[in-house]
């Protein structure tokens, strides 16, 4: 009776559309978007998987569909995270892994009972052992775009790709596009692709076809526009559609055309409702616009509800504890069971959960490269529990697989190629055999207590090789730059010398003042918002170099007129003095390199790599050039932050007022010069752009559901590990208030859907995608020595409310001395189009626009209209 009540209450339930709300309210909302779109499989892969993953799921049980959705709970299994099991078809639980640079074995705790990221600080840290299990610790995302090489950047994600592989990961996770890195002080910018979403789309697709093709599904995160830290589990992020497209969806656009297999959901509010329960931004801009093929999981936390989280296009609840108190202690679980029990959730919403999650795993091939978990995130020791937070279960958990292959290599190179040089006065580098060298400053020194001192990076000790957080791995080792330099100046005979302090500026005047190079060394951190650093939290406090670095530049170059600074950082810091000083000759920016960081700086200090990295963000002179504040102060539990600027974020700020920065995106010196010359444009013959139509097959479902709720009870005999989650329900008596509010009939229509214009196939209409434009430039080397060019090809889009330029193509392009090479760019649709609010879909403009191709954004070297 109460199932039929539930039905009418169902049947009868106006669907109310929102209006569209301007930024003037205080409080805008979403557009509802439902049905959550079924799977439809796809190119690339998609459609064998799919097939597969309907056979397989067609022999599961509700309660195992609902055991693959849902976490057994936060370190009750080896990984990160663990779904549940499917012991009667031999299908063991998924694993799912930190971080973007490589195997975390660390936890955070997600103390219980807070809401993960509402409060400013969550959490209180437990602490595991650290040690490193033969593991890599990989350049930071921000590196990996600085190189612009779309090659080391697809290595970097075979070879990490590989090691989560190798300990039985099924899904990693990373890599990351959001932040996009709209605040230059957002704490996690470093682990996504800097602020250009063209350039980022690029990494994250080339990462993620890499990853993949390592038998790893990569979770691409955090969806969406989770851009500062502080309030993350709370503000809300308002922003206008047309932002939304052009911008911060972009890259998800082309992790999804990749065949990324899952999606994360971030903690933020998307215009007041849950990033991982808004029906808009999952339903509509995800699964259906750019025709998502794979599984949502959320992000440690980022669930707040059942039936909403479900119908809005949610696929699986990580680490599947949360509703603390509760029933079940989870949304999910028993309380999912209970709500498709109830019908607050159709069967067919269930199936594609569960189809979603299979057909990521059949696509990157887990069926045939799974092997057994065989390490533990929570402990280094062999022999250990499985089941950590409820230490039962005692067995060799810990086989200790080394899984680094030669990757230190490939490490090395993209830290070395990740260096961006941003002065060199009179050619003072490359360094050739200098009588003497002093190294001077903090960040050049090895911690004393060991690189993984710190839990999670919580510290800024030593020479800094990675932020802090979820993104960090265990370093095998860090090779210091003091430690490189010192190798290099013994096999030279150089006079060496070392100054590890920051504060002691008579010491660093003293070992300065006749060396022949003075080397310092400054840096910059942030990292994750559930804890802070020296009243960082997570995003930075200010723009300038930490400990006293501005202070001991000066005190070094006041004494040597050959100063060279070298800054390990995870974004613009405030350096015009520095660029100005006439006795800082040299000035390299290194990032965040990993454990080969000292050898990767001295290979181009040294001249052995031509340096072809090139800034991936803007550095400004002032906090305020970039126009963006971190809002860290506010009384109301919903923060609202407006994204009022729309899409004039870092470059494409500056340019539109005009600001001067110390560097420009894009911008970068080599060893050697190159010149351009002969642009030329062809058009290409590929008619008109067709909007896609046409409608979606009806939603499958696959196997029955036993609505029986005898069936889903706790088979006698079964002995629960305690703390864990599962999928069976409590008692026969099915609540009939499950689902919280009723949902629109919309919710649970499984009749065909329409296909929206800009639709049809993962990545969005394969039409944007189409060629329109050939671009070419000769480019030739100038200089004495052989270096890589990164030509970039940016494009005036025209009209009043366009940014000046945006980057649309770049190459790589290695050229020995004296000799010319021809570069082609692709111009597609996409590249030339912007998001029309009305149409719903991608369009041309009538203006008139322009291609410019150059040496950064601001080096326009030539021109053309288009
Ligand atoms: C957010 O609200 C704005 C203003 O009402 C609207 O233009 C936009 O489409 C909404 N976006 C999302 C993702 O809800
Ligand atoms: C669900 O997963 C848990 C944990 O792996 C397992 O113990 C349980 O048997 C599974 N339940 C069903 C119905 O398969
Ligand atoms: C859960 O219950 C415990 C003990 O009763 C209480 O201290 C805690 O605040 C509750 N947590 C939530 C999220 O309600
Ligand atoms: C990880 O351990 C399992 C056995 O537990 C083994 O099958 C697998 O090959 C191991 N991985 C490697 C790379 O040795
Ligand atoms: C585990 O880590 C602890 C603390 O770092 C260390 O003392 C111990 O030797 C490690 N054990 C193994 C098996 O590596
Ligand atoms: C599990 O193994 C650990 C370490 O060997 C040991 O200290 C602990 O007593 C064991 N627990 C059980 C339940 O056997
Ligand atoms: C630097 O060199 C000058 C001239 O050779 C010498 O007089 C002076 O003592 C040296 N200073 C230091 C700090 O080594
Ligand atoms: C900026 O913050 C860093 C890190 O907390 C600190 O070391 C530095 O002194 C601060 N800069 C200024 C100008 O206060
Ligand atoms: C540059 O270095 C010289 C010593 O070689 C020093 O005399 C001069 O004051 C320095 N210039 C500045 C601006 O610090
Ligand atoms: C420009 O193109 C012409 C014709 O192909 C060629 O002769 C010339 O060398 C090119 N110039 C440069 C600088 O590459
Ligand atoms: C440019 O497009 C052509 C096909 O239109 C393709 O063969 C080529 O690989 C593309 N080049 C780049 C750099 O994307």
């Amino acid at each position: 009776m109460k199932m039929y009540v539930r039905l009418l209450a169902l049947v009868f339930a106006l669907f109310v559309a929102s209006d569209g709300i301007s930024f003037a309210d205080s409080a805008p909302t979403s557009p509802d978007s439902y049905p959550s779109p079924w799977s439809a499989g796809g190119p690339d892969g998609w459609d064998d998987a799919y097939r597969r993953a309907h056979e397989f799921v067609s022999k599961l049980t509700l309660l195992e569909k609902v055991n693959l959705t849902t976490g057994t709970g936060n370190q009750a299994d080896r990984c990160t995270g663990n779904t549940g099991s499917i012991p009667r078809l031999g299908f063991r639980e998924l694993c799912l892994q930190d971080g973007p640079v490589g195997i975390r074995y660390k936890g955070i705790g997600f103390a219980q009972g807070l809401d993960l990221g509402k409060r400013k600080t969550s959490g209180r840290i437990i602490s595991f052992s650290n040690n490193p299990d033969l593991n890599s610790a990989f350049p930071a995302g921000i590196n990996a775009a600085a190189t612009w090489s779309r090659s080391l950047i697809r290595r970097r994600g075979e070879a990490l790709g590989a090691e989560f592989r190798d300990k039985g990961i099924d899904v990693q996770l990373g890599p990351v596009v959001g932040p996009l890195g709209r605040d230059p002080a957002g704490g996690r910018n470093f682990e996504a692709f800097g602020p250009d979403p063209y350039l980022a789309g690029v990494a994250v697709a080339q990462t993620v076809e890499g990853t993949q093709s390592s038998g790893v599904i990569a979770s691409v995160k955090h969806y969406i526009l989770n851009e500062q830290e502080h309030f993350r589990g709370g503000i809300s992020s308002n922003i206008d559609d047309k932002t939304m497209h052009e911008l911060y969806l972009w890259p998800f656009a082309d992790a999804v055309r990749a065949g990324v297999g899952s999606v994360m959901c971030s903690y933020n509010k998307i215009n007041n409702t849950y990033a991982c329960e808004n029906s808009y931004v999952l339903n509509r801009l995800l699964k259906n616009e750019l025709g998502f093929q794979g599984f949502v999981v959320s992000d440690w936390g980022g669930q707040h509800s059942t039936v909403a989280s479900s119908l809005s296009g949610l696929d699986m609840t990580m680490p599947g504890d949360g509703a603390f108190n509760s029933t079940y202690g989870s949304y999910w679980g028993g309380a999912l069971t209970e709500a498709l029990l109830s019908l607050a959730i159709s069967p067919f919403r269930l199936d594609d959960m569960a189809v979603r999650i299979m057909a990521a795993f059949y696509k990157v091939g887990r069926d045939t490269k799974q092997v057994d978990i065989n390490y533990s995130s929570w402990t280094n020791e062999t022999v250990g529990p499985q089941y950590w937070r409820s230490k039962t279960g005692n067995t060799t958990v810990n086989k200790h697989v080394d899984v680094q292959g030669d990757h230190a290599e490939l490490i090395r190179e993209i830290g070395a190629k990740s260096v961006v040089l941003l002065k060199n006065k009179g050619n003072v580098l490359p360094l050739k055999k200098p009588s003497s060298i002093a190294i001077i400053g903090e960040d050049a020194q090895d911690n004393p207590k060991g690189p993984n001192a710190c839990v999670d990076r919580i510290c800024n000790v030593g020479t800094l090789a990675m932020g802090w957080g979820s993104a960090t791995a265990e370093f095998p080792y860090l090779i210091s730059p003091a430690i490189a330099l010192e190798k290099q100046a013994s096999a030279d005979k150089t006079i060496f010398s070392n100054v590890k302090s920051n504060w002691d500026l008579g010491a660093a005047r003293a070992a300065a003042t006749n060396a022949s190079a003075a080397i310092v060394f400054v840096n910059a951190n942030s990292g994750e918002g559930y804890q802070t650093l020296d009243g960082n939290f997570g995003d930075r406090k200010n723009l300038t170099l930490w400990n006293g670095g501005d202070e001991l530049i000066k005190a070094v170059a006041s004494v040597n007129p050959n100063t060279i600074v070298v800054i390990h950082s995870v974004g613009p810091v405030l350096i015009e003095h520095v660029k100005t000083h006439p006795n800082v000759t040299a000035i390299l920016w290194a990032g965040l390199p990993g454990q080969e960081s000292g050898n990767s700086l001295t290979d181009v200090l040294y001249g052995k790599v031509n340096p072809q990295g090139r800034s991936p963000f803007t550095w400004g002179k002032a906090a305020g050039d970039w126009g963006i504040t971190t809002l860290v102060n506010s009384s109301t539990p919903q923060p609202q932050q407006d994204f009022t600027e729309g899409s004039f974020i870092d470059y494409r700020y500056f340019d539109h007022e005009g600001i001067e920065p110390s560097f420009e995106f894009g911008f970068g010196l080599s060893y050697t010069n190159f010149s351009y010359a002969n642009l030329t444009v062809k058009p290409q013959d590929v008619g008109p752009y067709e909007p896609a139509s046409g409608t979606t097959k009806a939603a499958p479902t696959f196997g029955g559901i036993n609505y029986d709720p005898l069936s889903a009870l706790l088979p006698e005999g079964f002995k629960k590990i305690p703390g864990m989650v599962y999928p069976w329900i409590a008692s026969p008596e099915i609540p009939d208030d499950t689902g919280g509010p009723d949902f629109p009939y919309a919710a649970h229509n499984r009749s065909a859907q329409p296909i929206l214009p800009a639709g049809g196939a993962p990545g969005g209409n394969p039409e944007l995608y189409k060629v329109v434009y050939v671009i070419t430039v000769d480019i030739t080397n100038t200089g004495v020595v052989s270096g890589t060019e990164i030509p970039q090809l940016y494009l005036s889009l025209g009209g009043p409310a366009e940014p000046k330029v945006v980057l649309r193509g770049f190459g790589e392009v290695p050229i020995n001395s004296g000799e010319t090479k021809t570069v082609a760019f692709n111009v597609t649709y996409r590249d030339l189009s912007n998001w029309n609010t009305e149409a719903q879909d991608w369009e041309v403009t009538s203006y008139p626009k322009t291609a410019y191709v150059g040496a950064s954004s601001r080096d326009l070297r030539l021109h053309a209209d288009l």
